[in-house]
């Protein structure tokens, strides 16, 4: 990438680490066999894997026998859903989520009540939190499962998942409780959280795209999704990819060994953005938790009164600056974010949204760029608007 570029969109995905790579080569060079096979290559390959899945447990506060390793976090959150929903089917067919979930729950949650399953999807407060009375009032004899993420890729809002545990268990012991931490990990303890059910990606963590984990607690109910061979001990039939396993194994380590440092980073950093820029250009508005704490380390969000966001990342782009509006799968859809609308940001403000979510790359001199061309290229874009341009109070 070019030198004099600033990329801070790492919610979309990461650089890969060296170490991580160089932990992969091994499995793409020499250790290539089929871990499923008997002979010696085949041998070296299941060692690794089984290393990888060791580490990952430990990592987790888990058992190795409970980490399924996938293609990344959209089939962790597919497979978790799904898995458990037809799993525990005999037993109920409600489930509940959140409004302000990845569409790979929520899209995943819409099919399931095609498929005839019922579906609470709970609200959010304006700062992104989950309503938990709501969830209290939501669980019926019926529901098998929840599912709350443990903190946004948009507004970086982190949820209070050991309360929701508590809710759920305390209703019934029965009901698994999963959360997509794709975002969270390298930030927040993944270990001890008490889920039955945990998703993870390696790209979010200076890992490799197409890596994942799916944490599932033994004895969940769980109805795999794809068959085929027994692999993964008949939970995700396939061909296991032994260097992805093994470079997911050590971008988990290595967040976790470099948790403090890297959160510690990335705050200061972010901390300057949320106290300079709302002073820098008028009509800001920071969305996500007010208590800076209470959201991801990495994670500034904001919306501009009288702009597009897709407009702003344009201009920035212009600059050499990488950001993003909202989630990356969103981008190119001229819809404002559901999570916002969700938190009651009205839909005009919605629209001038910007995700900034900084990494171990970044500098105090990027955030000096950031805090100069952003509000010159705000005052360009409304410059630019015609008077009567939408004006929002919010
Ligand atoms: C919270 C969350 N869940 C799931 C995903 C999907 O992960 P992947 O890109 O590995 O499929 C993402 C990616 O943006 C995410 O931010």
């Amino acid at each position: 990438m070019d030198q004099q570029r600033i990329y801070v969109d790492h919610a979309a995905t990461t650089p890969p680490d060296p170490r991580v790579v160089e932990a992969m080569l091994p499995y793409l060079t020499e250790q290539w066999g089929n871990p499923s096979s008997i002979y010696s290559e085949a041998r070296e390959a299941r060692k690794g894997l089984e290393a990888a899945r060791r580490s990952v447990a430990e990592a987790l506060g888990a058992r190795p026998n409970e980490v399924i390793f996938t293609s990344g976090g959209t089939e962790s959150d597919n497979l978790a859903l799904r898995g458990v929903a037809y799993g525990a089917r005999r037993r109920g067919n409600h489930i509940i989520t959140t409004k302000i979930e990845h569409h790979a729950i929520l899209h995943t949650a819409e099919r399931l009540e095609q498929e005839g399953f019922r579906v609470t999807y709970l609200p959010v407060d304006g700062e992104g939190f989950v309503d938990l009375d709501a969830l209290e009032r939501a669980l019926d004899d019926e529901t098998t499962l929840v599912s709350v993420m443990y903190a946004s890729n948009e507004v970086g809002t982190v949820q209070p998942i050991d309360e929701v545990v508590r809710i759920v268990k305390a209703r019934d012991s029965h009901i698994a409780v999963h959360t997509d931490a794709v975002q969270a990990a390298g930030y927040l303890d993944l270990a001890g959280l008490g889920v039955d059910l945990l998703s993870l990606a390696g790209h979010k963590i200076y890992g490799l795209k197409g890596t994942g984990v799916l944490y599932v607690r033994s004895r969940t109910p769980f109805l795999p999704q794809a068959l085929g061979g027994s692999q993964e001990r008949d939970r995700r039939a396939g061909t296991e990819s032994v260097a992805g396993a093994v470079g997911m194994a050590a971008a988990l380590r290595l967040a976790e060994d470099e948790r403090a440092q890297r959160s510690e980073h990335v705050r200061v950093l972010r901390d300057r953005l949320l106290a300079e820029l709302p002073q820098r250009v008028p009509g800001t508005h920071i969305t996500g938790p007010a208590d800076a704490d209470r959201r991801l380390p990495n994670s500034f969000s904001c919306c501009f009164e009288r702009v597009e966001g897709e407009a702003v990342l344009l201009q920035l782009d212009l600059k050499g600056i990488s950001a993003s509006s909202g989630s990356a799968c969103t981008t190119g859809s001229l819809e404002p974010s559901h999570v916002l609308l969700a938190m009651g940001v009205p839909h005009a403000l919605a629209r001038g949204s910007l995700r900034i979510t900084l990494g171990q790359g970044n500098t105090e001199g990027d955030i000096d760029r950031l805090l100069d061309v952003i509000p010159d290229a705000i005052e360009r874009l409304r410059a630019l608007a015609p008077p009567s341009g939408r004006s929002v109070r919010a």
